[in-house]
């Protein structure tokens, strides 16, 4: 495995600071994150469900720590939770940043996301990372 291919995945809440639609906000998310991830050679997923966020970025680690740094401080979205961080392989190659949403099963996705945001469960991530490659290939918004 490539030593300078890194991955994190985190989960956090979605923040409803001002009047500006949370549908408006991930589309501005998503329009800046793909051209900042295609530059940056950053690949990935991000879920919305049920007011949670989850995403899996991979890259080349300082561009992926400088992109965690941003989206820590980024007020749109709160109780943002480190679930894992380490070497990987690209298993989200096809998306700078691929939009997606649950379909029937958005019930149990947002109750696997509010306890990765409660407890920072490390044990969580694989889940986390099954459910944002199996929901990206079937229900992919924007990518
Ligand atoms: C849930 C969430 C996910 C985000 N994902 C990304 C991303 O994958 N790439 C990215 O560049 N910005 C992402 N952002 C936005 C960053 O926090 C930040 O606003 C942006 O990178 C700043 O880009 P700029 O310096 O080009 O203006 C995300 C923000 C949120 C709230």
């Amino acid at each position: 495995m490539d030593p300078s291919l890194s991955e994190i995945i985190y989960c956090s809440r979605a923040s409803h600071t001002n009047a500006d639609p949370i549908e408006h906000k991930i589309a501005k998310i998503v329009a800046v994150g793909r051209l900042n991830n295609e530059r940056d050679q950053i690949t990935g997923a991000l879920l919305f469900a049920g007011g949670y966020f989850a995403q899996v970025i991979q890259g080349p680690t300082e561009a992926l720590e400088r992109l965690f740094a941003r989206i820590g401080t980024d007020n749109r979205h709160h109780d943002v939770t480190l679930l894992s961080r380490g070497t990987t392989a690209r298993t989200f190659p096809e998306w700078a940043m691929g939009l997606t949403a649950t379909g029937e099963e958005e019930a149990a996705a947002t109750v696997l996301l509010a306890r990765a945001v409660d407890t920072g469960d490390a044990a969580l991530a694989g889940e986390i990372r099954a459910l944002l490659r199996q929901s990206v290939a079937r229900n992919l918004i924007w990518g």
